[in-house]
């Protein structure tokens, strides 16, 4: 286990560096570039769908796969309108907005700083406040009128409401028990920024907790320290996260307390996960609007009650900017040179070794695809072949690979390889016999530290 807390203390990347690296690298592009792109609006390329699956994956695995009281479900992006209206997304998911009376910019009211217009700098001149609804609208069927409207959700949270008596019954769950989901969502932002920080389209991993109304409090308690340490296992270094609770104004309209876990990024601390405690606000409202009871019998008290609800949500994209900002780090070697490394914890890595044949000599090549092939099926590997093998470790340091293992004209002769290790950059032969052990080994011993639930203080 390692422990990058001492190692190094500061995010070394600021947005422009981390932006110009995923880019240059394959993480993500600007959606439709050859078109002039489309504002906050972006492509993920194939680092970045590696790095984004292993997120979900490890979300996934530690959300549901690895506990009895969590099941998971994928619900419609565009379902009946009335659950917005239920939800309150209809009449009350709105941003105050007004219009430069000079430029005629269109900017939230609460992002105005000191009364001036950040687009042309004439201070005091705006239209009042109108309220803008942020979902996006789209039509069902051939004709466009009010009756055919739908949106595309703002969240995923309603599609575990609508289905809580669904997922009950089939799965006989009792209380407390969650139900986890993974998908995109959408929201009209006015103030797009940060690069994949905050865009209109957007993937959330949230899951909601249901419990008996008398142990929502500690359920909420539970949680917070609970998604502390999946980030902390994701090997975000803990003295960039904290923990954050809303002030009574802050509370989104279904929320009874909402507590943030934060993020030190270059701009300032911002929030990447909420963990919201939601009362019985959703199924009290989709029973109003829907006409179904949506209650749970607890078959020990003879009681029919209205679950409440703590909701751990977590934006994708923004752990994957966090993962990367967090990860980059230069470092100067002896001779002057400065290397690139994202420090990647082993299980993110879009890549977890790389295989790269000391050149393309044709003598290399088989064993160097053979060696491939054995490493295939235990690790996400990567052959790279081009360039000089210098160049290609330090590729392989910037897209954050923890292991390469290099074959060289020796292993026609020793049936060994060289695995060398990222952050250190040391060198030590492997038999091929043992190759998958000594890697599997070396990765493991990679795996950021995870405090128990106990030992973390909230
Ligand atoms: N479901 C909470 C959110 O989307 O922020």
């Amino acid at each position: 286990m390692t422990d990058r807390t001492e190692t190094a203390s500061e995010i070394k990347a600021d947005l422009e560096t981390i932006t110009s690296l995923a880019k240059r690298r394959g993480f993500v592009f600007p959606s439709a570039e050859i078109y002039g792109g489309f504002e906050a609006t972006y492509d993920y390329g194939p680092l970045g769908v590696e790095l984004r699956r292993n997120i979900r994956d490890l979300w996934w695995r530690s959300m549901v796969h690895q506990r009895q009281d969590v099941v998971g479900i994928e619900a419609a992006i565009v379902t009946n309108p009335r659950v917005w209206e239920a939800s309150g997304h209809v009449e009350v998911f709105h941003d105050p907005m007004v219009d430069c009376l000079k430029c005629q910019a269109r900017l939230r009211a609460d992002h105005i700083e000191d009364n001036t217009c950040p687009n042309c700098g004439t201070v005091g001149q705006f239209t009042e406040p109108r309220n803008f609804n942020m979902m996006l609208r789209t039509n069902i069927g051939p004709v466009e009128s009010s009756e055919s409207a739908a949106y595309l959700r703002p969240e995923t949270a309603q599609g575990m409401f609508v289905n809580f008596e669904n997922v009950q019954q089939t799965t006989r769950r009792r209380l407390p028990f969650g139900i986890a989901q993974i998908g995109k969502s959408f929201r009209n932002e006015i103030t797009v920024k940060q690069f994949i920080f905050r865009t209109r389209e957007f993937e959330q991993m949230e899951m909601e907790y249901f419990c008996h109304p008398d142990e929502s409090l500690d359920w909420h308690a539970y949680w917070k320290k609970e998604r502390l340490r999946f980030h902390y296992s994701l090997g975000i270094r803990p003295q960039h996260l904290r923990l954050r609770d809303h002030t009574p104004e802050e509370l989104s309209h279904y929320s009874k307390a909402t507590a943030d876990i934060e993020v030190h990024y270059p701009w300032g601390w911002g929030e990447l996960e909420g963990i919201a405690h939601r009362g019985d606000f959703d199924l009290t409202q989709h029973s109003k609007f829907s006409g179904k009871t949506l209650t749970y019998f607890d078959p020990e008290t003879n009681e029919h009650v209205v679950p409440h609800v703590v909701e751990p949500a977590l934006g994708l994209d923004r752990t994957m900017l966090t993962l990367m900002m967090d990860a980059y780090d230069e470092e100067t070697l002896e001779g002057g040179e400065t290397r690139t490394v994202l420090r990647f914890a082993p299980h993110v890595a879009p890549v977890a070794v790389a295989i790269l044949p000391l050149s393309r000599n044709e003598k290399l090549v088989p064993t160097a695809r053979q060696v491939w092939e054995q490493l295939g099926p235990h690790f996400r590997t990567q052959y790279d072949d081009a360039q000089s093998i210098g160049r290609r470790y330090r590729r392989q340091d910037e897209i954050g690979t923890p292991l390469c293992v290099t074959v060289d004209f020796d292993t026609l002769d020793d049936q060994a390889v060289t695995i060398r290790d990222r952050d250190t950059m040391q060198q030590e032969r492997v038999p091929l016999t043992g190759l998958v052990t000594a890697l599997t080994t070396r990765l493991e011993a990679l795996r950021p530290a995870v405090p128990s639930h106990d030992e973390i203080a909230v």
